[in-house]
């Protein structure tokens, strides 16, 4: 298995990516699952863009810094939000069937929406299921192309590098990828070796994420020798429906944008004694909100009203959430809908250059698992799929223009499980499963106090030694390499936590409440000045 190209996730920053290399090169591209099985295809608001005479690009990174509380790099900002529209235009020609609005000269435009901390409307969307009409076109054309091969259900356990194979370099060589299906590793590699695996949130009890976004991309960076930044920084999303049969249903921020209210169990609106925005102050401010709002009263969830709309309005313009509200016995048209916060969105991953270039050669990162300085300590809704979208093409870019002089490797060794048994213990894995992502919930969650992220790494520290141990006798599976690398972003998350001793944007400590103006930098670990957790 040797490839030009390797591509470890196929969400929207992958597929994109895949797409916009040229047909003479050899790609793999990989996923955990099914191919369309990531964040990507349940995404609701949309891609934010500036397409309307009067929207302006500067109002769209005056937004992205506002909501990133002054760590998010203007320069980056600027990079992603001036080629947001040149990324809409490429899906309308690739024919993603986005939501249009007729004028009254009978031409047809883009629909747009608002969503908490844009100024404008700008957010292009497919009905309430953006993520999906996105996610199934991509992949469509990817299945079409002969130079893709596509390898589902295969799972990235490590990248390859100098490092792990003991040489003195530090170059990039592909991974090792356990086929789900055959239970064997097999060593790939490839010239260049991309990771596009999502985000961490399933870190978390509560998420809004699908359950592979277990952070396997920015822990293999981590143990591969790159620096990670900004972990502290997790949103928090304010709105996932509470329902004991519903696991991980968003209820989209485009709801608040169409005139959606936040209510209390009693009725009362709430929001405006929090922020003068109201339902669409940004979301960590929302999300702070309903959670104290939450303890105060002891109450289990809040609501989201948006039943004054008009319901042919509603059925129109939220089909997706509608009808699965619908089948737990909510009509949203009539009532308001039970919700609380879960966790959302990693704001910080691998650290990239502007092409999506790690630290170690010939490996990149976008998407989710990247850090690019875009979202800062706060992500601005939307901007998360304009981002895999931008940094695709740009690594493409990149690849193609780099691609020439870098050989093809060599056989890289192949996975050594000449020492380990099958587990005798399955209990272990998914025991440490449920306590690490409780204990994130509880004590690195929407409000932190320093004795609690204290708690936390003591706690990670002794999941990581019987992880450890685990790891090393044991045949891998996927719910081992998922633990093992959730144990790593948990222990990023905390350090980073700790390292910053201020509250700003989704950071929020009880010990230490203000915003410090002398902290306006990004946490940056590097895994070669970090004292290892382990023993
Ligand atoms: P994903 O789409 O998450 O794909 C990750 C891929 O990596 C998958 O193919 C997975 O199988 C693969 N993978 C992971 N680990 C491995 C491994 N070890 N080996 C092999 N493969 C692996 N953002 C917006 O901008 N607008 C929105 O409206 C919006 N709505 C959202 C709604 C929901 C419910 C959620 C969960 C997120 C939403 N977001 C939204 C965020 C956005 O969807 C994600 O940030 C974005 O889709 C991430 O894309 P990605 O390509 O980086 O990763
Ligand atoms: C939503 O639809 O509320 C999600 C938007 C986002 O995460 O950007």
């Amino acid at each position: 298995m040797n490839y030009d190209v390797l591509i470890i996730g196929t969400g929207a920053a992958g597929l994109t990516l895949a797409l916009r290399l040229p047909d003479t090169l050899r790609i793999a591209v990989v996923s955990k699952g099914p191919m369309n099985e990531g964040s990507s295809l349940y995404a609701q608001g949309g891609i934010s863009a500036v397409l309307e005479e009067t929207d302006s690009v500067d109002s769209h990174v005056a937004d992205t810094l506002d909501a990133g509380a002054g760590l998010s790099d203007p320069e980056t900002a600027r990079f992603v939000t001036e080629r947001a529209a040149d990324c809409i235009h490429w899906l309308i020609n690739l024919q993603v069937p986005f939501s249009t609005l007729q004028k009254s000269d009978g031409t047809t435009t883009l629909h747009l929406h608002q969503e908490g901390g844009h100024s404008h409307r700008r957010i292009v969307h497919a009905a309430d299921a953006t993520g999906r009409a996105v996610e199934t076109t991509l992949e469509g054309l990817v299945r079409a192309r002969r130079n893709i091969q596509v390898l589902e259900h295969h799972v990235a356990v490590d990248l390859i590098t100098d490092r792990l194979l003991g040489a003195s370099g530090s170059r990039c060589y592909g991974a090792y990828l356990l086929d789900r299906k055959g239970d064997r590793v097999h060593a790939v590699s490839a010239r260049k070796t991309v990771l596009a695996t999502g985000g961490a949130s399933k870190v978390y009890l509560y998420t809004s994420n699908p359950d592979g976004a277990t952070g396997d991309g920015i822990a293999m960076a981590w143990r591969a020798g790159c620096r990670v930044a900004n972990m502290e920084f997790n949103q928090f999303h304010p709105t996932c429906l509470y329902h004991p049969r519903a696991k991980s249903f968003l209820i989209s921020e485009a709801v608040r944008g169409e005139g959606g209210i936040l209510r209390l169990p009693d009725g009362a609106r709430f929001m405006d004694r929090f922020d003068p925005r109201g339902e669409l102050a940004p979301r960590d401010i929302v999300a702070r909100a309903i959670d104290h709002e939450m303890k105060r009263l002891g109450a289990d969830c809040l609501y989201l009203d948006i039943s004054h709309r008009d319901p042919d309005f509603i059925r129109e313009h939220f089909p997706t959430i509608h009808q699965r509200c619908l089948e737990y016995g909510i009509d949203i048209t009539r009532e308001a809908i039970p919700v609380v916060p879960a966790a959302h969105y990693t704001c910080g991953g691998v650290v990239v250059d502007r092409h999506g270039h790690t630290d170690i050669p010939g490996l990149y990162a976008i998407g989710e698992c990247s850090y690019t300085g875009l979202h800062g300590a706060n992500r601005l809704a939307s901007n998360s799929l304009l981002e895999c979208l931008v940094y695709g093409i740009s690594a493409a870019e990149h690849i193609i223009s780099s691609l020439d002089p870098v050989p093809t490797p060599q056989a890289v060794p192949p996975w050594d499980d000449s020492r380990v048994t099958d587990s005798d213990e399955q209990v272990v894995v998914s025991h440490n499963w449920d306590e690490l992502r409780r204990f994130m919930w509880d004590y690195v969650g929407i409000v932190r106090t320093s004795k609690r992220l204290e708690r936390a790494l003591r706690r990670v520290a002794l999941l990581q030694t019987e992880i450890h141990d685990y790891y090393g006798n044991f045949r891998v599976h996927s719910d081992l390499i998922e633990l093992r690398n959730l144990a790593v972003v948990a222990e990023l998350m905390i350090r980073c936590a700790q390292a910053r001793r201020e509250s700003r944007g989704l950071h929020y400590s009880l010990d230490y409440p203000e915003q410090r103006e002398s902290d306006g930098s990004p946490t940056i670990l590097s895994p070669s000045q970090t004292d290892p957790v382990l023993p």
